[in-house]
């Protein structure tokens, strides 16, 4: 499979839309980050898949955690640019992963939230690969997915400019087999619910 463009697309249209609606923290993301900190110490270098408007790479920062902001769409990538940020456009299915601030040191851990549903199924374990290779043994990652069965399409926006996202939903029995297949080793499977009826699977992992 590969990167499917039309979610890509309608981020870009809605870039500035979603980081507004997004930028509350939910109570599930400030839980996660404080103990993906702790995982780590508070200090590190971490990449962070799927920013968006860059709530949590802002709150790790805070925290004393160094974080390489990247996001697929381009619409994310300038918005953060405008605001003052460095940030990269990168998929993490196909793009070099390595950190351009220091191409031969592995990051400490990868921050990937609510962002790796976009990921098709075939694609998924290619990813968590790809993301294993890029950080040290011992590194810490953080991604969340949505609980449920199959793939959903999503339709948004007038006829004259539709919007399209493509989802991937996760089980928590075959996710876990995919980041231990992967190389990652699984420490717990988390179940929140963001808005009603619509739960959530948080992975604590680290690099085997
Ligand atoms: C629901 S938003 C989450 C954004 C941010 N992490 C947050 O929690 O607010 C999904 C994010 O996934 C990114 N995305 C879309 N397709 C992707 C793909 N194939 N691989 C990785 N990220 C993707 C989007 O650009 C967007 O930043």
């Amino acid at each position: 499979m590969s990167t499917d463009r039309d979610t890509v697309r309608s981020y870009d249209l809605v870039a500035a839309e979603y980081a507004a609606e997004a930028a509350a923290m939910p109570e599930w993301v400030a839980t996660e980050i404080d103990a993906f900190v702790t995982e780590l110490g508070g200090s590190g270098r971490v990449l962070e898949i799927g920013s968006g408007g860059g709530r949590d790479a802002l709150e790790l920062e805070k925290r004393g955690i160094s974080v390489r902001r990247t996001d697929v769409s381009k619409g994310f990538v300038e918005l953060l640019r405008e605001r003052g940020f460095e940030a990269d456009l990168l998929d993490p299915l196909t793009d070099d992963l390595a950190d351009p601030e220091r191409p031969d040191k592995p990051y400490d851990g990868i921050w990937a939230c609510a962002c790796l549903i976009h990921i098709a199924r075939e694609d998924f374990g290619t990813v968590l690969g790809r993301l294993a290779d890029a950080t040290r043994t011992g590194s810490r990652l953080h991604a969340s997915v949505r609980d449920g069965d199959g793939e959903d399409v999503t339709i948004h926006g007038s006829a004259a400019a539709p919007r399209r996202y493509v989802e991937t939903y996760w089980r928590e029995s075959a996710l876990r087999s995919a980041l231990t297949d992967a190389g990652w080793i699984v420490s717990d499977v988390r179940r929140y619910i963001g808005r009603p009826d619509d739960p959530w699977l948080s992975v604590r992992a680290s690099r085997a």
